[in-house]
């Protein structure tokens, strides 16, 4: 073992509850036969094929070298006339820069806007990641909970609000939320939009579930209320809802006059997102929207079981989720959600997120993935059913 310096925050940093389980659960060659892996939150089905031979063609064409830093023009411009179509609200290409993936466009972003004796204020729970960003700047992560008030999640403004201060730099805002599946409404989004103004606060919205939306089209986002030059960052991915979790391309949008913030952090970061891979995403926002309403409705019906069937289960107390593709619910008599994911685990074969992985709210919680298949969800209810009873 090396004895060289390593800073002790970053050794201090705790791996995430969810990999506990998860390394439980997996031998060397994947996840053990007779576990049902609903851990983790990821499309069951591997990428659409019209998107990897995109990818091919570009290899073949010779797309092997570095890009512009904040992505290729092409790709900027196809995305901001897909979120000007998408959100009714004209998005210009200077806007927009790509990222290679969402968890790393969430890592410049708090490289770029948080230090230490800053704090960050996140609304919970959230995926945990988010979080650890925070803290390797060596700034506060500061929790607001998300409260789950007769059969639905709301978010308390005035106590997000009292949350900030004069060290507060911004305000992040997941919705559709990951793990609870809450959308915020169009009014409070005014509310902290209007906030975030008047106190030259950042808000950034992660908006990566956004097309993974139930009974409407699609979630109402704060691209569709912020003016330009508003103190907003939207956040977005192509691993959800292009199945592209493995390929790490994701954008930002923000104010025109922060573009050359992230074309400096991309150059020191990843120089550019993957470049067969930007060729990819232009085929993705071009040809997939059949794609994309033929799995949502999937995960509509998968939503619909998990809902009845463990909402159905004695112990359990679940909010139907409104988006994104997870069942966040409560468990009656669980002090311990990473002790009982465990015991899932071993006794059901059925492999859960604990919820004390989400931030302190998320303890008494488990989170089950719920894109799978109908015979696999079923076979997970059937196998959980005595131990939630
Ligand atoms: C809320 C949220 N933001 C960001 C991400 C990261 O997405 P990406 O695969 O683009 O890094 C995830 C992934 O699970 C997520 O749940």
């Amino acid at each position: 073992m090396t004895a060289a310096f390593i800073r002790p925050d970053i050794a201090a940093l705790r791996e995430s509850p969810i990999r506990e389980v998860a390394r439980l659960g997996m031998g060397q060659d994947g996840v053990i036969p007779d576990v049902i892996p609903l851990w983790f939150g990821e499309p069951d089905q591997p990428t659409p094929d019209f998107i990897n031979q995109a990818a091919s063609r570009a290899l073949a064409a010779g797309h092997t070298f570095y890009t512009l830093n904040r992505g290729i023009p092409e790709l900027r411009e196809a995305l901001a006339d897909y979120m000007t179509g998408l959100h009714g609200v004209a998005i210009a290409p200077e806007r927009v820069s790509v990222t290679a993936s969402a968890m790393n466009a969430i890592a410049v972003l708090m490289q770029s806007l948080v230090g230490p004796g800053d704090n960050a204020v996140l609304v919970v729970p959230l995926w945990p990641n988010i979080e650890g960003t925070v803290r390797i700047m060596e700034a506060e992560p500061r929790a607001v909970p998300l409260q789950e008030e007769s059969g639905a999640w709301r978010l308390d403004l005035e106590r997000l609000f009292a949350a900030i201060d004069a060290r507060t730099r911004l305000i992040l805002i997941n919705s559709p939320n990951n793990p609870t599946g809450w959308l915020m409404e169009r009014e409070q989004q005014r509310a902290v939009l209007d906030f975030c103004r008047q106190r030259g606060i950042w808000l950034i919205a992660d908006e990566v579930y956004d097309r993974i939306v139930f009974d409407r089209p699609v979630a109402p986002s704060l691209l569709e209320i912020a003016d330009p030059d508003d103190p907003v960052i939207r956040i977005n991915s192509f691993s959800k809802s292009w199945a592209m979790t493995g390929w790490r391309l994701g954008w930002i949008t923000a104010p025109e006059s922060f573009a050359p913030v992230i074309e400096k952090m991309n150059e020191f970061n990843i120089a550019s997102a993957a470049t067969m891979a930007q060729h990819a995403g232009i085929v993705a926002l071009a040809e997939g929207e059949a794609f994309i309403a033929e799995t949502v409705a999937r995960y509509g019906r998968a939503r619909d079981l998990v809902y009845q069937r463990l909402g159905a289960m004695p112990r359990v107390q679940l909010v139907r989720p409104e988006a994104a593709f997870y069942a966040f619910f409560g468990v009656d008599g669980m002090p311990d959600s990473l002790a009982f994911a465990k015991e899932v685990l071993a006794e059901c074969g059925v492999g859960l997120a604990p919820g004390c992985a989400f931030g302190p709210t998320g303890e008494g919680h488990l989170r089950l993935c719920f894109a799978a298949s109908l015979e696999r969800l079923s076979e997970a209810m059937d196998r959980l059913e005595t131990k939630l009873s």
